[in-house]
């Protein structure tokens, strides 16, 4: 078995990739980050080195379940303590499934200042082959970029009065998209705001493609907020994997795709070869001001950059939602790869997202608790029995009186750093309920992404879960193992999953904002099971007496 070494230098540099010159962090320079390709069953070592002036680090490697490895998730707060600017850390990890991953800081709000990138695991020489066949491997991850720097986004976040994000200045594909600097004022004296609509670093990404050949596209979104759809103009993907699962193919022209989740899709260069199409991305799900963004699917031996001669496709309306869980009930496990889930659950957790005020701010909570890490991270805490370190009582909440419908009389919530403590090995329900917002007549959509776990998606419902009735409409016979999934405004999405990897893991919406403002929980199973926790975790909170005694 294989083992890939990579040395990553986390720093700031200044980036166009939409046209518009700021500070982004980059992995040696580059964002998006370099992939990392591995094989089933290979272990991987990155050494990680804080280059950042100012700022801490931590980076997660999404859908890799870190099994005997909980301290190398990449989760501040949860199983580590920061990287510290100068600091050097390594993350060892093996990658036990082949598929699609990625990776992303983990660390305030630094997934939407540029770290980011792809985790390709390719099936091994001898191993299960792949339920589907194609002649080349490509990939295209898409981000939706923002002026505003880290710092003004969680300042803002974090005031009286509260300052939105607002929708991201363009989309990226593969790092490039484009802004219109003619929206700009004029150039300010200081040259602060640079814009250069024609250098390259901004033209869109080409792939390149041979009339006739079938190319598996492997699609990640790592969107700090925005929903999309992907779309090939006169091309139909089929999709054949969702979170490095194998998905019983369907086809479809317009991928919903969230932030956190992957799919790979087939798609035959079989259109008139003569001509370039426009490969597209839109905002979905939120009211969109942000264009859409293109990228150049070429037919070689056309010119890469030669724009198609027709205009842009447009995807479909950002308000249908009933399409978007049409997508998300059609992805069903591949027939020859069906686990089916344990037929009945030990425990479930009903989870109510609600948008609060605390003390005046604005904050996300479940069952009216808003997240706040801890300054000593929980995997230490629970493992040591640093048993005051945090709230270990998460609340019960009874939503039978709740109404989804409208904006409550009361939005106050409170802050909780609780944890979820739930036996090891056991079978876990999750309801998530989505609800108003404060906001009348408004929900949004929120992916939910589980760390350290796949869980199987039983199902959705588009109005208030009930206890009775919907549990009798479970897909117990082959849903899709996943782990990142969409909640829908005002609805539900049923989640199981086994408490089968000893750790303390973090469950949230994979909206950085929205996280930020704590939407998510964190549970433990089988924390006396890991093993002795490494030392270069620790240094912060009460983790300093451990590495000081
Ligand atoms: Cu990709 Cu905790 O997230
Ligand atoms: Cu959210």
């Amino acid at each position: 078995l294989g083992i890939h070494f990579h040395k990553w230098e986390v720093k700031y540099a200044y980036k166009s990739p939409d046209c518009f010159k700021k500070l982004a962090i980059t992995i040696n320079g580059d964002s998006p980050g370099p992939t990392i390709y591995a094989a089933q069953g290979d272990r991987v070592v990155v050494t990680l080195t804080n280059t950042l002036p100012t700022e801490n680090v931590a980076v997660h490697w999404h859908g890799i379940r870190q099994i005997g490895t909980p301290w190398s998730d990449g989760t501040e707060g949860v199983t580590q303590c920061p990287i510290m600017p100068g600091d050097s850390f390594t993350y060892e990890f093996v990658v036990d499934r082949a598929g699609t991953y990625l990776y992303h800081a983990h660390y305030g709000l630094q997934l939407s200042a540029g770290l980011y990138g792809f985790i390709i695991v390719s099936v091994p020489l001898h191993g299960v082959p792949e339920p589907f066949v194609y002649d080349k491997d490509r990939s295209i991850i898409l981000k939706d970029w923002y002026h505003a720097t880290t710092y003004e986004q969680s300042t803002s976040l974090s005031s009286i009065p509260f300052g939105w994000v607002g929708e991201p200045q363009s989309l990226l594909i593969n790092g490039r998209g484009r802004f219109n600097c003619s929206l700009l004022n004029a150039p300010s004296s200081d040259h602060s705001e640079i814009c250069e609509a024609k250098i390259p670093e901004c033209s869109p990404y080409s792939l390149t493609v041979v009339h006739g050949e079938t190319y598996r596209l492997r699609i990640g979104s790592l969107t700090s907020l925005s929903a999309l759809s992907f779309q090939i103009e006169g091309h139909n993907m089929t999709v054949v994997e969702a979170d490095g699962n194998y998905v019983e193919p369907f086809q479809t022209k317009n991928l919903y795709i969230n932030s956190g989740e992957t799919y790979s899709v087939l798609v035959t260069a079989d259109q008139d070869p003569s001509r370039n199409y426009w490969i597209t991305t839109n905002v979905v799900s939120r009211e969109p001001s942000t264009p859409t963004g293109l990228a150049i699917f070429n037919y070689y031996p056309n010119h890469p950059h030669k724009y198609p001669p027709t205009a842009p496709t447009t995807g479909p309306l950002w308000n249908d939602t009933a399409s978007q869980l049409a997508q998300s009930r059609a992805i069903r496990a591949h027939h020859d790869f069906v686990q089916p889930p344990p037929p009945r659950s030990d425990r479930v957790i009903v989870l109510l997202n609600t948008q609060n005020l605390i003390d005046g701010y604005n904050r996300w909570s479940l069952n009216n608790r808003s997240l706040t890490l801890p300054h000593t991270p929980y995997l230490i805490a629970l493992k040591q029995n640093f048993t005051d370190a945090f709230d270990q009582n998460p609340p019960s909440y009874d939503i039978a009186n709740y109404d989804i419908s409208k904006v409550p009389d009361n939005v106050n919530a409170t802050s909780s750093n609780a944890v979820y403590r739930i036996s090891f090995n056991t079978t876990v329900d999750i309801i998530l309920q989505n609800a108003n917002t404060m906001t009348p007549g408004s929900s949004e959509t929120h992916p939910w992404h589980m760390h350290g776990h796949d869980f199987w998606v039983l199902g959705y419902g588009s109005n208030k879960f009930d206890m009775v009735k919907d549990p009798a409409t479970y897909n117990l016979v082959d849903p899709i193992l996943k782990n990142t999934v969409a909640l829908y405004p005002y609805g539900w999405t049923a989640l199981r999953f086994r408490t089968d990897n000893p750790g303390v893991w973090i469950f949230h919406c994979h909206i950085e904002p929205h996280f930020f403002m704590g939407m998510g929980i964190v549970f433990e199973a089988g924390v006396e099971m890991v093993g002795t926790l490494p030392t270069s975790i620790m240094g912060c909170g009460e983790t300093k007496r451990l590495i000081n005694p």
